[in-house]
């Protein structure tokens, strides 16, 4: 039995595993709500002969993957995919997105970028009218990552934002490391008046390998809810 923020998770999983098919290349997003839907996938490739191949955005998924039977490859070996579904932290009306709770931003950001389409799966508690309450991730290398954030700070008090804590994000006692071996800074905005304008001028600062927001990407939210109802915004 599911708690209704796991069925929600679940349910919209299950729906948009229906949007792959035989021999298809499928990006496989990074996270809890991600995870459901490699298990759902890998159901299908089980149970029903399903014929794809995964391409993992982080290796935590990589290896849930293998685990449930999905052949696995790297997106230099596909480097055309036909879909990529993958959580978020928050969508809006236009379908914009924050992602990067769970520091994969960067290859999330690069796979779905090389997708025909890009599916995100949601529960409706992510949905926002303006991006911004959840910390927007930006992934820095860690050579002089103090001064990127002082950069950062300076170039924030020029933009449309609400707040300016910009905080390092650790994994204990010790900085947290990316799967490209990069630090995660969270930038405590509350309220991020012009989404677009933002990621192209901190993707500009030295030391910033790319941010969190996906700005023209995805092309469907699948939004499930605690009940089993899912909807649709496209
Ligand atoms: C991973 O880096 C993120 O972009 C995830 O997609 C996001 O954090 C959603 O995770 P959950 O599905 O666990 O909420």
């Amino acid at each position: 039995d599911l708690s209704p923020i796991d069925k929600a998770k679940f349910v919209a999983a299950k729906q948009a595993s229906l949007y792959v098919e035989d021999g298809m290349k499928v990006g496989l997003g990074t996270g809890s709500t991600a995870a459901w839907l490699v298990k759902c996938l890998g159901e299908r490739v089980q149970d029903d002969g399903l014929k794809i191949k995964g391409v993992p955005t982080s290796s935590r998924t990589a290896a849930l993957a293998r685990e449930v039977g999905i052949e696995v490859m790297s997106l230099d070996e596909a480097r055309w995919l036909d879909i990529t579904i993958d959580g978020a932290d928050e969508y809006d009306g236009n379908l914009n997105l924050i992602k990067g709770g769970g520091g994969a931003l960067l290859q999330e950001k690069i796979v779905a970028t090389a997708s025909d389409q890009m599916v995100v799966i949601a529960d409706a508690s992510k949905s926002v009218e303006t991006l911004g309450g959840f910390p927007l991730p930006l992934e820095v290398v860690p050579f002089g990552w103090q001064t990127t954030k002082t950069l950062i700070e300076e170039t924030l008090i020029g933009m449309d934002v609400l707040g300016r804590k910009v905080s390092l994000r650790m994994n204990g006692e010790a900085p947290f490391y990316t799967d490209e071996g990069n630090h995660i800074l969270d930038l405590h905005l509350n309220r991020i008046g012009n989404a677009r304008q933002l990621s192209l001028v901190v993707n500009q600062i030295p030391g910033v390998v790319e941010n969190g927001l996906f700005i023209d990407i995805c092309d469907i939210v699948v939004i499930g809810h605690g009940d089993g109802r899912v909807e649709m915004r496209d």
